[in-house]
């Protein structure tokens, strides 16, 4: 069997992803350039698996680089995880997330193109949905990305849709994951922002550590049982085997078949509740305070997840308590992330 390439398996998804294959024995081979990741996380991935990782440090959008490394090793698929992902910088910066992230990926496609890999899955985003008519979200709800970096994972979509349109031998699948949090439950890899967090986990487990004073809970007054906001909180490790499932749904696929599906558990979850499950498991203080709504939050957003459970015979098994207990374990043994001696 063939390795699977990983690009940004330096990454917080990335280095899961890579501890479930190797720990299955698959070869990965990891390019990153670790403009948001540390090769530490590869040492501790590799510490994990039996399986073997080959590291390179690359920039996806260096095509020679990619040729030399596709030229050397010998690759079966690939998952395709690098890109730059903070939602509020690509509105700042809305042409270094498009060179970054479409022209990287239409880059990597075309060196891809001179090797034999015609398999591929890629990480896309709930946020191509954009503000929710209804829920659960099936793939089918229109697509209205709100931000730039929304806009380059449709972009993204569209460019592999009319690859496999183009030439059938490709085979694609598109997750669209909703909000993965948590970690391995070993607490030796795990979420690791290089700055404040923006997102909610991340910054209750530094709240929780006391790296920060208070979580500040954006909107109490939302329509919604609480008042807060709900989302569909993914354990990371339901999302990594989701990546296997898919790879092995490319095994059965028809040549040319584009397959879009949604990576969440079909539940949602209130930031209220969020919150005192992280409390209660863990047995630690979360101060907080009400603050004023984020803007461009919606107030409800989760899964429909019926497609990835008929075609890749996968659902997330793992429970909010586990979410919470694996996210504390990694924060309580990691205070300071890669930086925290192994
Ligand atoms: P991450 O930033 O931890 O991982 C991305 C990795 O890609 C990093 O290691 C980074 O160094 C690398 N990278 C970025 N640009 C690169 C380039 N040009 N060349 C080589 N490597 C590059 O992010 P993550 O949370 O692990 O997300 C992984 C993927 O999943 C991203 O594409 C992201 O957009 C997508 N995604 C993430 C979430 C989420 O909430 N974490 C949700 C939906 C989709
Ligand atoms: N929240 C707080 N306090 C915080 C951080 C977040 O109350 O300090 C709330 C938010 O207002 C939201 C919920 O927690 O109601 C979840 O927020 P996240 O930022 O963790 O997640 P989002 O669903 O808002 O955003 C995520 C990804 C984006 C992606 C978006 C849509 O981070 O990249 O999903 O799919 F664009």
């Amino acid at each position: 069997m063939g390795s699977v390439l990983v690009t940004g398996g330096a990454g917080y998804i990335g280095s899961h992803v890579m501890a479930v294959l190797a720990g299955q024995g698959r070869r990965c081979v990891c390019v990153d350039n670790f403009s948001n990741s540390s090769p530490e996380a590869v040492a501790r991935v590799r510490s994990l698996a039996p399986g073997a990782i080959a590291l390179y440090e690359a920039d996806i959008r260096d095509l020679a680089a990619l040729r030399a490394i596709l030229a050397k090793e010998d690759c079966a698929s690939v998952i395709h995880m690098a890109g730059l992902k903070a939602v509020g910088e690509s509105v700042e910066f809305p042409e270094r997330y498009h060179d970054n992230n479409v022209r990287g990926t239409q880059c990597l496609l075309e060196a891809l193109h001179d090797s034999s890999v015609r398999r591929f899955v890629f990480s896309s985003s709930a946020t191509v949905y954009g503000i929710p008519e209804r829920v659960p979200l099936d793939e089918t709800a229109p697509t209205r990305p709100q931000s730039p970096y929304g806009e380059n994972k449709l972009e993204i979509e569209g460019v592999l849709a009319g690859l496999a349109a183009g030439d059938p031998a490709w085979r694609v699948i598109n997750l669209r994951y909703f909000n993965p949090v948590g970690a391995h439950p070993s607490g030796t890899i795990g979420e690791d922002p290089s700055d404040i967090p923006n997102n909610l986990m991340p910054f209750v487990c530094q709240t929780a550590a006391g790296r920060r004073e208070r979580l500040a809970i954006f909107g109490a007054d939302y329509p919604t049982a609480d008042g807060t906001c709900i989302r569909d909180y993914i354990h990371v490790m339901d999302l990594a085997d989701g990546h296997v499932a898919a790879l092995r749904a490319l095994d059965s696929a028809a040549d040319g078949e584009v397959m879009t599906v949604n990576l969440g558990t079909g539940r949602g979850v209130s930031v209220l509740e969020l919150v005192n499950t992280f409390e209660r498991v863990n047995g630690i203080r979360v101060p907080r305070v009400y603050s004023d709504r984020r803007p461009g939050d919606v107030p409800v957003c989760y899964a429909d997840a019926t497609r990835a459970r008929r075609t890749m015979g996968w659902s997330a098994r793992r429970t909010i308590e586990d979410m919470c207990r694996d996210a504390w374990r990694w924060q309580s043994r990691n205070p300071e992330g890669y930086a925290t001696a192994s």
